[in-house]
């Protein structure tokens, strides 16, 4: 079947970008966005298009050229989903917070809405494709609230993960390294395969377009996060290691990454990983594994995130020891907020739990982040709920310039790897600081000779 009308549930980081590439490369395709959230498609439609809800490069431009031709914000779920013949589900799943599974599985809740939506819309058949990332085998989940409307509609589900990471979305979704497809192995399964086939066909080449079983795309997308966080733990493991043996973690990541086997990609030692996904979806294949009693496989991948904890209090730990085991109504700039460069994306961000631990030790902390608002730093903190909103706000101050955020600080802690931070006159901000000046450098983005002949005292990660 040739495609002419797609709808999409969910108009966050993954729905929006992804399918607003879709309208531009696909002009003879419909595509309509929906979300029940009516703030969020108010700005997806705002006509300044460098006010839509999330920051991207490129992306504005995009969702210029296509917006209103082809490509469609609504909050009208029901609509859409009658008129498409193509219906991606792009909600959320984040970690439950209740129940049965509760800090571990994936919440699927809103994923259940959503077929029981189109369960009670569809009057025709149609294909459901699965672009959240998804425990395996929820595909049969779907299909059995799918197939019991009694409405004799035929229903094909398809998982096609996505790949993109925030920050270079539209890049990875211009040219991804791969589209992965998982379907029925029917017939009927083949043919809503060709399907998606086609769409990506329009920009993707062939050979770059993997079709496989549903369970085998739904539990990839899993194990290439999986793989990824992994492959971060463990250069953080060793940037530890390194601090106490004189070792460089840099020169460590380049020597082992010019094998071609090991290869020099995600190797960069960090204050940890953020974001929304990798946490969350570690967390749920150690879920599953558990749920089948493999009970060596969920520790092995627990690891990755008891890591990844261990890091962000590390480096929490080394600034307090480091300015005399106090920080007690010391200023400390913070340089990013921003789980990564790029995003305006805070979730899981390692800023949100560097600075909690500040404010423990009753720190005063002022942060500049070129995308991230004042309001919404103090909900992440808020969020934590490990002090009442009104002390967090006494411990915590935005600036609007970095220069601003450093003016008499004992300390800067650099949280996200933003590339102007590499470009500022450091003189100027050693200047204006507090004596001794420290920079720890949870990136390590910063030219170490040049801040140490300037008089920094200078912490990077793992060195
Ligand atoms: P998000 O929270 O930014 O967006 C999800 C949207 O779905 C929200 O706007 C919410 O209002 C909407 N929604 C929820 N239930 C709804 C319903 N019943 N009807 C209509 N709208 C509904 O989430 P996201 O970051 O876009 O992630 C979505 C999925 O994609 C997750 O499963 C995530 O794991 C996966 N993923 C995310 C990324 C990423 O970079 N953020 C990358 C790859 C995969
Ligand atoms: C990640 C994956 O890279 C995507 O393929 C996937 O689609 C997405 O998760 C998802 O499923 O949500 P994302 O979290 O957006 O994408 O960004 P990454 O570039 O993977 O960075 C994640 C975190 O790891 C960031 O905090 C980043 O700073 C950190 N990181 C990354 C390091 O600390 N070191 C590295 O070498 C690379």
């Amino acid at each position: 079947m040739s495609i002419t009308k797609i709808c999409c549930i969910g108009a966050g980081y993954v729905g929006g970008p992804t399918m607003a590439v879709i309208a531009q490369k696909c002009p003879q395709i419909q595509v309509t966005v929906v979300d029940l959230n009516q703030e969020r498609i108010a700005a997806w439609n705002n006509e300044d298009v460098t006010t839509i809800p999330i920051y991207e490069p490129g992306l504005a431009e995009i969702v210029a050229e296509a917006r209103g031709r082809n490509l469609f914000f609504s909050t009208d779920v029901e609509k859409a989903i009658d008129e498409a013949e193509m219906i991606f589900i792009s909600v959320n799943t984040p970690t439950k917070t209740y129940g049965k599974g509760k800090g571990m599985a994936a919440d699927l809740k809103f994923i259940e809405l959503c077929a029981r939506q189109i369960a009670k819309v569809a009057k025709d058949n149609k294909i459901v494709v699965e672009k959240s990332t998804l425990p395996v085998r929820t595909a049969e989940a779907l299909k059995s609230i799918l197939d019991h409307t009694g409405n004799g509609v035929q229903f094909q589900i398809l998982s096609n993960p996505e790949f993109l990471a925030e920050g270079t979305a539209v890049s990875d979704l211009l040219a991804p390294d791969r589209i992965l497809i998982g379907g029925d192995t029917t017939p009927e399964g083949e043919q809503a395969i060709q399907s998606l086939v086609a769409v990506y066909a329009n920009w993707v080449a062939p050979e770059k377009i993997l079709t496989t079983n549903v369970w085998s795309s739904e539990l990839s997308k899993l194990t290439a996060n999986a793989f990824l966080a992994q492959r971060i733990s463990s250069i953080n493991a060793m940037s530890e290691l390194c601090e106490q043996t004189g070792a460089d973690v840099n020169e460590v990541a380049r020597a082992i990454g010019m094998d071609s086997r090991i290869g020099p990609k995600f190797l960069k030692a960090s204050v940890g990983f953020g974001g929304s996904c990798f946490q969350k979806d570690i967390l749920n294949l150690v879920y599953i594994a558990k749920s089948y009693g493999l009970h060596e496989v969920a520790d092995y991948w627990e690891q990755v995130i008891i890591m990844n904890d261990h890091q962000k209090r590390r480096f929490s730990n080394k600034i307090v020891q480091t300015l005399y085991n106090t920080v007690a109504d010391k200023k400390i700039a913070l340089l990013g907020w921003a789980f990564k460069k790029d995003t305006n994306d805070t979730r899981e961000s390692a800023a949100i739990y560097v600075a909690d631990d500040l404010i423990n030790e009753e720190a005063r902390l002022t942060v500049y982040d070129p995308k991230v608002s004042f309001s919404k730093i103090l909900s992440d903190l808020d969020y934590l709920e490990s002090r009442t909103p009104g002390k967090n706000k006494e411990h915590i101050a935005a600036a609007a310039t970095a220069y601003e955020a450093c003016q008499n600080a004992h300390a800067i802690a650099i949280l996200t790897e933003w590339d102007e931070f590499r470009s500022y006159d450091w003189q100027k901000i050693y200047d204006s600081m507090q004596k001794p000046a420290f920079v720890f450098d949870g990136r390590n983005i910063l030219d170490v000779d040049q801040m140490k002949a300037i008089g920094f005292v200078y912490l990077g990660i793992g060195a």
